[in-house]
């Protein structure tokens, strides 16, 4: 399976996914600065996968500090972290990268600077390893939902490119496949950057399942037809009252869905769960340059002068959404804040496939 990020001899390696599928190339970053710049410039993308771009960009970051003590180190990595923090707003991974990152610092103020930079890329190439992990977890869960037979929307890549590797809407579709069932994948194309087109189109055929790409606006004439039987997307950010940020484009999915009768599943990380937020309006939205939607790569597409909006993310009320699937198990987003709770019986609210 295709590797999006690696640690490789104290460098960060980074599949550059704004070429694909045209060119498969990698940028080796030796500076945090560099990581930034490749979250910034979508070559690393997906919320999992910018997580772990943000833990081994703190993680390079460090390497460089000159610092005798705890207290010295710990400030000097602040800039790494916000420089990193600042590069996109929506998927709140970064936001928990960085702070388990910090409070595994934090936790162990008694160790000398180089063994503290030793524990930064630690934990980074832990949380990627982890990240594939739950991935599977989700995969399993996931599976249940997913019959002989389906045809499966999704929207944007929520893959393996998008996480450390197998991907979590991809998730159940591979534990699918792997367990003899024959399903069709149909892919959004995603404009304007075309994560569908590019990227879920590419990384299913490598990895031989069948999948069809439409345009954004064909997915309800196929319902209408009775043509997509299930859609499972992914999210940047899922408010604690089960509402969820995702690519622009996947709240029209979901009303869709619900028109037609179509269960909705979003595959969540506990980690891009945002248990601060009560509810969607506070997931903060990026809105990206107005030249990705009037140029296609290099390609002017409309006219000079048009005024262009590029909203990249929209918010899916919790309403839409069928069932919310974790490394934990499917939960309906009524039930999300309950996982918060250390004592929780998971059984009890587990949604039954
Ligand atoms: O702008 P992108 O490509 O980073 O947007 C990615 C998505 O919207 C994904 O669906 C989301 O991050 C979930 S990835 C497992």
């Amino acid at each position: 399976m295709v590797k999006t990020i690696e640690w490789v001899h104290g460098r960060v390696r980074m599949l550059d996914q704004s070429k694909l599928p045209l060119k498969v190339s990698y940028v080796i970053c030796k500076d945090y600065r560099k990581v930034a710049e490749g979250i910034k410039k979508l070559w690393i993308r997906g919320a999992p996968a910018i997580g772990i771009a943000a833990a081994m960009g703190a993680a390079l970051g460090a390497q460089k500090i000159k610092a005798k003590n705890f207290d010295e180190f710990f400030k000097a990595l602040q800039p790494v972290f916000k420089d990193i923090l600042s590069t996109r707003p929506t998927a709140v991974n970064i936001e928990w990268a960085n702070n388990r990152m910090k409070n595994l610092l934090t936790a162990n103020k008694n160790l000398t600077v180089p063994q503290l930079k030793a524990l930064l890329i630690k934990e980074a190439k832990e949380i990627l390893k982890e990240d594939i992990e739950i991935n599977k977890a989700i995969g399993k869960w996931g599976e249940r939902f997913i019959k002989n037979g389906d045809v499966i929307i999704t929207h944007c890549n929520a893959g393996a490119l998008a996480t450390g590797g197998y991907g979590t809407a991809t998730g159940p579709i591979r534990m699918a496949v792997q367990r003899g069932k024959k399903i069709k994948v149909i892919a959004d194309e995603t404009r304007p950057v075309l994560q569908g087109a590019r990227l879920t189109a590419w990384e299913l055929m490598k990895d031989k399942i069948p999948v069809t790409l439409i345009p954004d606006n064909t997915a309800g004439a196929l319902m209408q037809r009775g043509e997509i039987n299930l859609a499972i997307v992914g999210t940047d950010r899922t408010a604690r009252n089960g509402d969820v940020a995702n690519k622009i484009g996947t709240y029209p999915l979901a009303v869709l869905c619900k028109e037609h009768g179509i269960p909705f599943y979003v595959a969540a990380p506990l980690s891009s769960i945002d248990f601060s937020i009560p509810s969607g309006k506070f997931i903060p939205i990026e809105e990206r340059d107005s030249k990705e939607v009037t140029n296609v790569f290099s390609c002017r597409i409309a006219p000079h002068g048009v005024k262009a909006r590029n909203i990249a993310f929209d918010v899916t009320p919790a309403k839409y959404i069928t069932a919310i699937i974790t490394e934990k198990g499917a939960f309906k987003p009524k039930d999300l804040y309950k996982l918060q709770k250390n004592n929780i019986n998971l059984d009890k609210i587990r949604v039954k496939h």
